[in-house]
């Protein structure tokens, strides 16, 4: 997690934010600023559009640390922004929008266009309208929307020169992201924190916890292939809604005094999506007959399956796989029965378990 400080839409603010956050992500999930949308992800289709430091910039592939010191003004922060004013009346009148979607990212375009070619002819709005995808429209009503705003000679404070960007043939000043510095920042994963409390003594749990194929029966989806000392090799089958993958891999587990570590590895077949993930682990003394186990999991993913990686999606997917573990675990250490692990997680209750907590976040931003 790094502290970051920057002003978003004039508020300033201060937050941890992990490495690896995209702008975008940050502002919708932790700010519930969904204006921006998100479509490619991948810094092609526009969507995302919003401004930092008053220049348009792909927020889905720029990442929020990156923005330190920075004004950022979403869709939502240019309300009572003249030329914004003057867009939306023109996009409206001129139907300049069917579903929507590319419409924010369309409007700050749109601004940025009107505020620094006030002379642009058609020709000109189509090439610097090249990065912001609009599949409804047909780009007609558009270009006649901005062409509008544009007639109108609105009188606004204009853009300085040294701001304006030299005009390239496809690649405009809209396509780059904002991270300037010389060496990228590495994402270094993002850390899960757990705690499940157990109804039996430290030592038995402990003693569970030596047990990897004991553990494995208790985790959904996950086999044991073969286990030498501490090497153990498995495959992992995750599968919640349109999420489907099965990591085929290894990891190496080191046990200490009531603590212990597992360094994993594995692959998806079918994506080819890697994992990569360093867990901690600790066992404590609640009283005599309870006990609890603390994780830390940090992990990377890279690959295909990494855009389904946002914070309160594996959040929710860690607590319900904590969750089932937890429960099993237990159920075996104190010989009520052998419950069996579910092979598959529930897509419906992990898409409640991310709304409920975005709800909450939401409650509390407001009071
Ligand atoms: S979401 Fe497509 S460019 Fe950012
Ligand atoms: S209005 Fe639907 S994508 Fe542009």
């Amino acid at each position: 997690m790094n502290e970051i400080s920057f002003h978003v839409n004039g508020k300033p603010i201060t937050a941890e934010i992990t490495p690896r956050t995209h702008l975008a992500d940050y502002l919708r999930e932790s700010l519930c600023l969904t204006g921006t949308h998100l479509g490619c992800e991948h810094g092609v289709c526009g969507a995302c559009t919003l401004l930092v430091d008053g220049e348009p910039t792909r927020s889905c592939i720029t990442y929020a640390v990156a923005c330190a010191g920075r004004d950022i003004r979403s869709i939502e922060g240019l309300e009572h922004d003249v030329v914004m004013a003057a867009l939306r009346t023109a996009f409206s009148a001129e139907h300049a929008l069917q579903c929507g979607y590319c419409t924010p990212g369309m409007l700050v375009t749109a601004r940025d266009i009107v505020r620094r070619l006030p002379d642009a002819d058609d020709d000109r709005i189509r090439l610097e309208l090249a990065g912001n995808l609009c599949r409804c429209t047909g780009y007609n009503g558009i270009v006649r929307a901005i062409r509008r705003v544009l007639d109108l000679r609105l009188n606004f404070e204009t853009v300085p020169v040294d701001r304006v960007s030299e005009m390239a043939p496809i690649e405009t000043a809209t396509t780059k992201p904002i991270l300037k510095i010389a060496k990228p920042i590495q994402p270094t994963g993002d850390g899960l924190r757990q705690t499940l409390s157990f109804a039996v003594p430290r030592d038995i749990l402990w003693r569970a916890l030596q047990d990897p194929a004991l553990v494995a029966s208790c985790v959904p989806g996950a086999t044991i292939l073969s286990i030498a000392q501490t090497h153990i090799t498995g495959e992992m089958a995750v599968a919640f809604g349109p999420i489907q993958g099965k990591f085929n891999g290894s990891a190496d587990v080191t046990y200490g005094d009531y603590e212990g570590t597992v360094l994993g590895e594995g692959q998806d077949k079918i994506s080819k999506t890697k994992l990569t993930a360093k867990a901690f682990f600790s066992v404590t003394e609640a009283d005599v007959s309870s006990s609890v186990l603390a994780l830390t999991i940090n992990y990377s993913l890279r690959g295909a399956l990494a855009q389904f990686a946002r914070g309160p999606v594996v959040q929710a997917f860690a607590d319900e796989i904590a969750g089932i573990v937890g429960q099993t675990l237990q159920a075996k250490l104190s010989g009520s029965g052998t419950m069996i692990a579910p092979k598959r997680l529930s897509a419906f209750r992990l898409a409640g378990l991310v709304f409920w907590r975005w709800l909450r976040k939401l409650l509390n931003l407001a009071s």
